[in-house]
């Protein structure tokens, strides 16, 4: 039997998060993820890393860790403004994280990458605006240190909870396909740097972490179009996916979109960006369930993470980046435990293609 796309398929145990698919559910290391979307991104991420949360020491020993760790290499800053400008941001940090280095997996190079791969993403951006990136300011926590790299001004206190939140809401999600990649380049006893960059490489296809600026395309012709729904409903029977909606786990809807859906209405209820969202949100579930009947779509963490992005004033193209910025945390938690406990992911494939040998055929595989 094929398991196509290893739907289905349980390939390890993990004690790192837990999905309820049918119920919604999300939980990373036995806390649900109500609870720990109130706390900050660096108790989040020990969490994630230790299995714990942290004390008041342990905390702070993690906050220098970062701060520590936001230094960008000579090397890699220089490699980030010769990289051609037609480079699309995804292609620049898998190439840039590549040339951090290729040490082995610890906590203490998941606490760098996390640390500085927010600059890095603002480096770039930095560049390809013709501006100067801002300074670090040590004392900043994480996210509101990686909205000042990037726009080089203090955030609201209302946008550095809006990106924090986000981040903790996404920064793990079980085998999902760039995690997956990543505990493959593990197993080989490959080092962190070449696991997180395979993880990268996943994370920028449009059916995974690239789907926020492809949402963001759709709002927009949503807008623009005189009947919204006849344009729904013409998309889904060409059979187009709409970005935003649909996830291979949650069968229901997707509790990180309804977190993320609460802050805006809080934040940005009236924006019209926002109702926008709202409306096509409802049209397209209608839609979905009248021509897709018994397939359970919903909106994922996608749909609302470029609502969110967009009230930042973050550009299309730093989505799926931010999304990466803050799935680092997950990733190298899951090289971590791979590493504690590894074998070697290797399935099989059906051949099913033409025999010209003779003697009939050998499945030997290599
Ligand atoms: N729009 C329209 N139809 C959809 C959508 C969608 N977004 N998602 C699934 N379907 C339909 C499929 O056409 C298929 O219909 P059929 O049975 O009539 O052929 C059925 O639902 C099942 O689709 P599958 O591809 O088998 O479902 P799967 O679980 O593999 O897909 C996926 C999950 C890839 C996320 C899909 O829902 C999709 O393409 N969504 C749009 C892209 C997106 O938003 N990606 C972000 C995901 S969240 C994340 O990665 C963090």
């Amino acid at each position: 039997m094929i398991h196509y796309g290893l739907k289905g398929v349980t390939a390890a145990e993990t004690r790192i998060s837990f999905i309820d698919g049918a119920e919604g559910k999300l939980i990373y290391r036995g806390y649900d993820i109500s609870e720990v979307s109130k706390r900050t991104f660096e108790e989040a991420a020990y969490l994630l890393w230790y299995g714990e949360w942290p004390d008041a020491e342990q905390l702070l020993m993690l906050k220098g860790k970062l701060q520590k760790g936001r230094e960008l290499p000579g090397h890699v800053a220089s490699l980030l403004k010769s990289l051609p400008r037609e480079m699309d941001l995804m292609s620049v940090l898998r190439t840039a994280v590549s040339a951090l280095g290729s040490g082995p997996p610890s906590i203490e190079e998941a606490i760098r990458l996390t640390a500085v791969v927010p600059v890095m993403i603002a480096c770039r951006k930095a560049w390809m605006d013709n501006s100067v990136l801002p300074d670090s300011v040590n004392h900043l926590d994480h996210a509101e240190h990686f909205l000042y790299m990037l726009f080089g001004s203090m955030p609201t206190e209302t946008q550095r909870r809006a990106l924090e939140t986000y981040m903790i809401l996404t920064m793990e999600h079980g085998m999902n396909a760039s995690a997956f990649s990543a505990r493959v380049t593990a197993s080989t006893l490959s080092d962190i740097h070449s696991a997180v960059t395979s993880a990268i490489g996943t994370m920028k296809g449009p059916l995974h972490g690239g789907a926020p600026s492809e949402v963001l395309s759709f709002l927009a012709e949503a807008a623009e179009s005189s009947d919204m729904e006849e344009l729904i409903r013409q998309k889904v029977c060409r059979g187009e996916r709409l970005m935003g909606f649909g996830h291979r786990v949650y069968k229901t809807r997707d509790p990180r979109a309804e977190a993320l859906k609460a802050v805006l209405l809080s934040e940005a209820g009236d924006d019209d960006w926002m109702k926008l969202s709202l409306k096509v949100e409802e049209a397209s579930i209608n839609i979905l369930s009248e021509l897709k009947p018994g397939r359970a779509l919903y909106t994922n963490v996608e749909f609302y993470a470029a609502a969110i992005m967009k009230s930042m004033n973050m550009k299309a193209d730093l989505f799926t980046p931010v999304f990466t910025a803050a799935r680092i945390t997950g990733w190298t938690a899951h090289i971590l435990e791979q590493e504690g406990n590894n074998i070697l992911f290797r399935p099989d494939a059906q051949y099913v293609g033409p025999w010209r040998v003779p003697n009939g055929h050998s499945s030997q595989q290599k």
